[in-house]
């Protein structure tokens, strides 16, 4: 059964682990959770997400890396070497694929973002926000977002560099950096909370996060609370299956999985901490959209002393952080490339470059020339993200669920899990098979009014 990756092995379980938080942690902790809490009512929110990483998130990224590890190739091939294994429906390599197009259209505008980021690296070291006002800071923001050709710069910036790790391979490109960059980030979101605290508003912006008001929450943000717990922990569409296809064959799934998902949550909650007192100090709105992060913390750093150094510092690190996570999303189909098409790293990197840089333009439009262009009621952005992060990696998630729990057989699943098949493994299996399914099925039917 051992089979091995051709694309390499991570040197031991600490960089799985490091790269696995690498993907995890990113602008969804940073940029979107505060944001979408903050649009969708605050504490009610919060713990529908808390819950649906504890309940799902957890079960489903096992699920991912159990399949991944067993697999040890692309999702799309992994898919098709498990089903035929276990004498399952070849239809199954259609997950895979879906995954490859929810990674695309992630990425192409998650570039976009991360492009925001270095745009605020070059905004903070010129000292641009140095003693602005909420409505000071909130003109730089629009100001730039308005800008297609500065958008679309610091995306292609942006894009090209993730590139550039990709070609070098997951592996070489990605571990030495994420060690300690990890780490610096989480210390200066600390010291962002420690600003947060010397503001007059933190408890109010504590209780904002953590005071469920059931009445603040629809169904559509419940709908979306769930979508954050997937996109935050890049689940549902095989970065953590090709990860997990990395993984070295004696590492415990169970606990490296659990302790990805813990890292990321104390990122999530320690920037929402960090930034609504910030809000509600200086009078902006909770709801302010995707703006969110770059309207607040410029305004702590334009008061704090030092505030140039660490916001540049901040900055950086967030470009990393977004960087170690769209690297995830490129390499299920990079690896296809390489394994099908007997095409190099540096060949596979730049075609799947282009083409996330041309969906990405749509992106950049839609916060200015096609701002008022709506399908739906959605911007192409909003769209994208709304089907991606709310319906394909929910639904992708489920379906990797259903495939390690019921298709997979349980002594093959015992075999991989490597926990034995104690309560550990029941409680595993039991919400793999029944509460992931049944708990997005009735999300899904929520949100379209059925119940
Ligand atoms: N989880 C990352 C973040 O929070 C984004 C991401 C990387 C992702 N890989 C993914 C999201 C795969 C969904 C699926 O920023």
């Amino acid at each position: 059964m051992a089979r091995k990756s051709i694309h390499g092995e991570w040197s031991s379980r600490w960089i799985f682990i490091l790269a696995a938080t690498g993907s995890a942690v990113g602008l969804g902790n940073i940029w979107k959770f505060p944001y979408m809490a903050g649009e969708n009512g605050g504490g009610a929110f919060v713990l529908i997400y808390l819950a649906c990483i504890v309940l799902l998130g957890i079960p489903v990224m096992m699920a991912e890396v159990l399949i991944g590890r067993r697999g040890r190739q692309s999702p799309v091939n992994t898919m098709i070497t498990i089903a035929k294994e276990e004498g399952a429906n070849k239809h199954w390599v259609w997950l895979g694929w879906s995954g490859v197009v929810a990674g695309f259209l992630i990425l192409s505008y998650y570039s976009v973002i991360a492009g925001w980021t270095l745009a605020y690296i070059l905004e903070s070291a010129s000292g641009t926000f140095a003693g602005l006002d909420g409505d000071a800071v909130g003109e730089v923001f629009n100001t730039l977002i308005a800008s297609p050709g500065q958008l679309i710069f610091w995306h292609s910036l942006f894009m090209l560099l993730t590139m550039i790790v990709v070609a070098r391979g997951v592996k070489e490109g990605l571990e030495k950096a994420i060690r300690f960059l990890m780490p610096a980030l989480f210390i200066l979101l600390i010291i962002m909370v420690g600003y947060a605290l010397s503001t007059d508003s933190f408890v109010k912006g504590l209780s904002f996060l953590f005071t469920p008001d059931f009445s603040k929450i629809t169904a559509e943000g419940i709908l979306k609370a769930m979508g954050q717990a997937f996109f935050t922990l890049s689940l549902g569409m095989g970065a953590i299956m090709i990860y997990g296809s990395y993984m070295p064959h004696d590492a415990s799934i169970a606990r490296t999985s659990f302790t990805v998902a813990m890292a990321d949550t104390g990122v999530a909650l320690l920037a929402g901490i960090a930034i609504f007192p910030i809000v509600f100090a200086n009078g902006l709105e909770p709801g302010a959209g995707p703006g969110l992060v770059f309207v607040t913390l410029p305004i702590a750093f334009g008061q704090m002393p030092g505030g140039v150094f660490f916001g540049t510092v901040f900055f950086v690190l967030l470009t990393f952080a977004a960087w170690s996570s769209s690297i995830s999303l490129i390499e299920p189909f990079v690896a296809w490339l390489v394994e099908n098409k007997g095409m190099t790293r540096n060949h596979a990197s730049i075609l799947s470059g282009i083409i996330t840089w041309v969906v990405g333009l749509g992106t950049v439009f839609s916060f200015n020339l096609w701002s008022d262009v709506k399908i739906f009621d959605k911007t192409f952005f909003d769209l994208l993200d709304f089907l991606t992060s709310n319906i394909m990696l929910p639904l992708g998630g489920l379906l990797i669920g259903i495939f390690a729990a019921w298709i997979i057989k349980q002594q093959s699943s015992i075999e991989e899990l490597g926990m034995g098949d104690g309560p550990a493994y029941q409680i595993w299996s039991l919400l793999v098979r029944y509460v992931t399914p049944i708990g997005v099925g009735l999300i899904f039917l929520k949100s379209v009014g059925a119940i």
